[in-house]
């Protein structure tokens, strides 16, 4: 079979940063020369000491050590902000368009220079030094930049919790970092209702205080105006300590090495481990991957939709558009907030060039029809991307054909939270597209087909995708646990970062990304691990067993799906099965609520009394041709049951 090509359209040449025959080119020497290509590219950012040596990187087993560029200094926020001051200073920096469409603030270059030095102060005043984990919990507003950015001015660690996690979750995080600060806000808006951010920070640190976690300060942003509690002594209003604070704060000179962040993360395993990164060669990563993913060029309006929550916003809001002096806007709302256009309308207000989403809200979009878009002029964009997880051909073919009209390639790029930036993707004007392929590796990036077994694939095949060498914006270790690093990413299959992904490459060369091979489920592009929504569930007092799996989901890319046992005794009602999808929101947060629950009298197991996945996965599919041989289970009889209570259902 073989795909759809759109080649490269000559307007697309004519406005590229490369051509195909350069983007070949510096590949090649990317891979065969990494020290030379890294050692000229570390230079696009400011560094107080240049670095000497640039790539010091091993995976083997029991070894795995990444440091890149590590004997330079810098200062991460001195390079999104202070060296752009003499020549733009002026510039829109953070073009933040709020959750109503009334709500729009522009902040210049010069403008974040003295907020972010503020915050800087305030933390400083508050104890916060070099090296302490500072953790974040906000809403989408330029305040939430301003404290990542003010974090990395003094040398402190952010830890960026989602707004959408529960008290329960944030609770984890802020004991996981060890973080006794915090920055929120009163409520956060979100399609027109507010989202009570400082009253789950309440309860989260009480629950982290009866596990023995003290939280000392509480910086609060003041967005709604709604009451909300105030504990003197350990809460500040941002808008009263600003007042006192000086504009400006010199910045710490860091080590390539030193960590700028810690993010959570789910896995197939345990807790949702704290992924690290470091100052230089994230920044270095972050920076070459916005300018050349997006075809970047100076005076560009560049909108990423991502939350800085998740690492997308991270390096694509904030981190990598900012090193490169852009323009970013910062939207607060939803895709159907106040209607189905406001995503077109914003480019139209703002004069978009550059546009980056997720497939989850195309899906969404596509199906609210074409007279939405329509509706608007969108003229002003030249770029799209699409980030979080397989983008269907179908809806890659209405992003192309109906918001961009033909005239805008399409960016699929593919990348993880542990990748820093973006490893697989096309390149504007440099690269043919192939609607549902992130294409090609970006410079520096080996990638590599194993099978189960992990013997080495080579040409036109599909199996499980390996990254075999380092890369700048590679994390660094799991926040605290060396081991567990390794252990995930690099004990599969010796001396290859395991990605957790499946790809087939074609004929061509041109990567697919099947989607997660581990037990990880990717629900409207965020990241779940179904061992957490399990231990969800069997806390639940009437629960005795629980296994979640993916399924086919037409919007959210996949749904969640839990069977559940009960304990002796306990009625299966619909009742219950709410009560069952509130206390996993309640526990976890309203990103993992379970779109099915089917009560299960027995679970698939082996006889060694291993849960049988891939069998409840097949059964959530509907899949029941290919339940494949179950005779060696210990009580075949089970999969019988659960397929005759699937199909009843229907
Ligand atoms: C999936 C988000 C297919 C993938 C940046 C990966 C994708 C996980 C794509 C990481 C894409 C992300 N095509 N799948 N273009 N982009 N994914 O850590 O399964 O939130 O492993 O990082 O999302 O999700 P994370």
């Amino acid at each position: 079979m073989s795909a759809t090509v759109v080649p490269i359209k000559d307007e697309w040449k004519a406005n590229a940063l490369l051509s195909q025959d350069t983007y070949r080119e510096w590949y090649e020497r990317s891979v065969s020369d990494p020290d030379g290509f890294w050692g000229e590219h570390g230079r696009r950012i400011d560094w107080i000491r240049p670095f000497q040596r640039v790539k010091n990187t091993s995976f083997a087993p029991g070894a795995v050590s990444i440091r890149w560029f590590e004997d330079g200094t810098l200062n991460v926020s001195a390079n999104c902000i202070d060296r752009h001051l003499a020549e733009r200073g002026d510039q829109v920096a953070i073009l933040w368009e709020g959750d109503d469409p009334k709500d729009s603030r522009a902040i210049t270059y010069r403008e974040l220079h003295g907020e972010v030095c503020r915050m800087a102060n305030v933390l400083k005043a508050r104890g916060v030094k070099r090296g302490d984990r500072v953790t974040l919990y906000m809403p989408m507003i330029p305040e939430a930049a301003y404290a990542m950015l003010a974090c990395a001015r003094i040398g402190a660690i952010h830890s960026v919790v989602f707004g959408g996690f529960s008290p329960d979750a944030l609770a984890g995080r802020l004991e996981g970092a060890s973080s006794s600060v915090l920055v929120t806000a009163d409520e956060g808006y979100r399609g027109g209702r507010t989202v009570p951010l400082k009253a789950n920070v309440d309860r989260a640190v009480e629950i982290a205080a009866r596990a023995g976690h003290g939280v000392e300060t509480v910086l609060v942003v003041r967005r709604s105006g709604g009451a909300v509690g105030f504990q003197e002594g350990r809460d500040i209003w941002w808008h009263e300590a600003r007042e006192g604070a000086s504009p400006e704060c010199e910045p710490e000179e860091m080590g390539a090495e030193d960590p700028l962040f810690i993010l959570y993360t789910s896995g197939s395993t345990g807790k949702p481990k704290g992924v690290l990164h470091s100052s230089g060669g994230y920044l270095v990563y972050a920076s070459m991957t916005h300018q050349y993913v997006f075809g970047y060029r100076p005076g560009d309006i560049y909108w990423c939709t991502a939350d800085v929550g998740w690492v997308t916003g991270h390096s694509y809001i904030v981190y990598g558009p900012l090193a490169n002096g852009a323009t970013t806007l910062m939207f607060e709302g939803v895709p159907n907030y106040p209607d189905q256009s406001r995503f077109w309308q914003v480019i139209d207000k703002h004069k978009v060039n550059i546009f980056y989403t997720a497939p989850t809200a195309i899906r969404a979009l596509m199906g609210a029809g074409d007279e939405p878009v329509k509706a608007t002029s969108r003229k002003s964009l030249r770029v799209l991307a699409s980030v979080g997880e397989p983008i269907n051909p179908e809806a890659w073919n209405w992003y192309y054909k109906v918001v961009g009209e033909e005239r805008c390639p399409v960016m699929d790029t593919w990348w993880q939270t542990e990748t820093g930036g973006i490893l697989i993707t096309p390149l504007p004007g440099a690269t043919d597209l192939k609607p549902g392929s992130a294409t090609l590796p970006f410079f520096g990036v080996k990638p590599q087909i194993v099978d189960n077994e992990g013997r080495v694939l080579d040409g036109a095949v599909d199996g499980n995708l390996c990254i075999v060498d380092s890369w700048p914006g590679q994390m660094r270790t799991v926040y605290g646990d060396h081991e567990r690093f390794e252990q995930t990413y690099f004990s599969t299959y010796e001396n290859k970062y395991f990605t957790g992904d499946g790809a087939r490459r074609d004929e061509d060369g041109y990567y697919w990304i099947t989607g997660r091979v581990d037990d990880v489920i990717n629900v409207s592009g965020h990241r779940m691990g179904t061992a957490e929504v399990e231990s969800s569930l069997v806390a639940h007092e009437k629960v005795s067993e629980a296994a979640v799996v993916g399924y086919p989901h037409d919007i959210k890319g996949q749904g969640i799906y839990c069977y559940v046992t009960l304990m002796e005794g306990v009625e299966p009602t619909d009742e219950l099965r709410k009560a069952l999808v509130a206390h996993v929101r309640q526990d976890i947060g309203a990103i993992a609520s379970p779109d099915k629950i089917q009560f299960a009298p027995g679970l698939p197991k082996t006889r060694s009394g291993k849960i049988m996945r891939r069998i409840l996965r097949k059964i959530a599919e509907d899949d029941f041709a290919a339940l494949g041989d179950t005779s060696t289970l210990a009580d075949p009889g089970v999969v019988d049951d659960l397929v005759d209570n699937r199909q009843n259902k229907r």
